[in-house]
């Protein structure tokens, strides 16, 4: 089976972090989070994985020069301009030549979900499209899908207003669609999958959802950006990862629950503590960096303090002594 994966959106939630690149190139951990969506792909035995791009495509092929990502081949699918999501979908599907059942996924979300599970349910129904669902507590930031007692999608509300959500169960960014579904997207203008296709299908009785609790994050915000990697370092997925790269310096410095990339350097006296530090950033003596993010090669002074959910771009610098709280440096709106 083959996989479009949609990875061309602007990541306005994550700037500064996505103001120069894609979100799925920024780290989880170890690897680009393109990586992990790819690898949980060829686990579940898809065979190659076109890459739905808009905003800045040349970061995928400068990091998959060879057109392979975690062993899985890859079409590169450029947009003209951004197509919104149903139209990349067509866009992608036209470009690689696709003309059977086919998955798609939003390229940010992080999920242990048995695609195969999902597979199953769409041909047990002869559904023309089949949605995973997860639930969650606040569903106005997401898509939600109230079905009937068969699956049957009854309608689909983008981002309701709080507290008008039908039901708690949320699009978990996971199709299996059939080509039939490529027909009911106009060609050439931006279309929505959430706002005008799913919509649409479920009207006609085309739509079902698969209910699942797997693990499921979708990493679009800070916080939930912060918090995946947390969990891979908990091990809520499987055995922990170790969060400081072999690479990267902390001798002296009081490192706790967090990830620190390769060729960062912790001095002395500084702690880092439920947090990321990428590759080649500089946390000074006696800073102090709390539940925050601080991009590639940042400079963190000496005594400066980080706190809840601050978030440094790549290169930016944060001056000796400054305490910054929630804050976003640089702050591009
Ligand atoms: N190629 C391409 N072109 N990709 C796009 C475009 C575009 O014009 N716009 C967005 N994308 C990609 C993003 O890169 C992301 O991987 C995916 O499409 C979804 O876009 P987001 O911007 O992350 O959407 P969201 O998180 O607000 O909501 C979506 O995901 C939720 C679950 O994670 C919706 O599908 C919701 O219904 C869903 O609940
Ligand atoms: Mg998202």
């Amino acid at each position: 089976m083959r996989a479009i994966v949609l990875v061309g959106g602007f990541g306005t939630r994550l700037r500064p972090l996505t103001s120069d690149r894609p979100k799925q190139m920024l780290p989880v951990v170890d690897r680009p989070m393109i990586e992990h969506v790819v690898g949980h792909l060829a686990a579940n035995g898809v065979d190659e994985v076109v890459l739905s791009l808009g905003f800045l495509p040349d970061a995928f092929r400068e990091a998959y020069p060879d057109g392979a990502c975690a062993g899985v081949p890859l079409h590169y699918a450029v947009e003209p301009e951004p197509l919104d999501t149903a139209g990349a979908i067509r866009f992608a599907a036209e470009d690689a030549g696709i003309d059977d059942t086919f998955l798609v996924l939003n390229g940010d979300v992080l999920t242990d979900l048995p695609f195969g599970e999902l597979v199953e349910a769409h041909r047990a129904t002869g559904a023309e499209g089949t949605i995973s669902l997860t639930p969650v507590d606040d569903p106005s930031r997401y898509g939600v899908v109230p079905t009937d007692g068969l699956g049957r999608v009854l309608g689909f509300v983008e981002k309701p207003a709080p507290g008008e959500a039908p039901c708690n169960w949320i699009n978990a960014g996971t199709y299996v669609l059939q080509p039939s579904v490529l027909d009911r997207i106009q060609s050439g203008r931006r279309v929505s999958v959430e706002r005008e296709v799913f919509p649409a299908m479920a009207a006609d009785g085309a739509l079902f959802g698969y209910q699942s609790t797997a693990y499921w994050v979708d990493t679009g915000t800070p916080e939930a950006y912060l918090g995946v990697q947390l969990d891979l370092l908990d091990g809520v997925r499987g055995p922990s990862l170790p969060g400081v790269d072999v690479k990267a310096t902390v001798d002296g410095a009081d490192v706790n629950r967090s990830v620190v990339g390769p060729g960062a350097v912790v001095a002395a006296g500084a702690r880092v503590v439920d947090s990321v530090v990428m590759a080649g950033a500089s946390i000074g003596e006696g800073a102090v960096v709390e539940g925050s993010l601080v991009g590639s090669g940042a400079t963190v002074g000496r005594d400066a303090r980080l706190l809840e959910l601050t978030v440094v771009g790549h290169g930016g610098a944060v001056e000796a002594g400054e305490r910054l709280v929630a804050t976003r440096r640089p702050d591009e709106g």
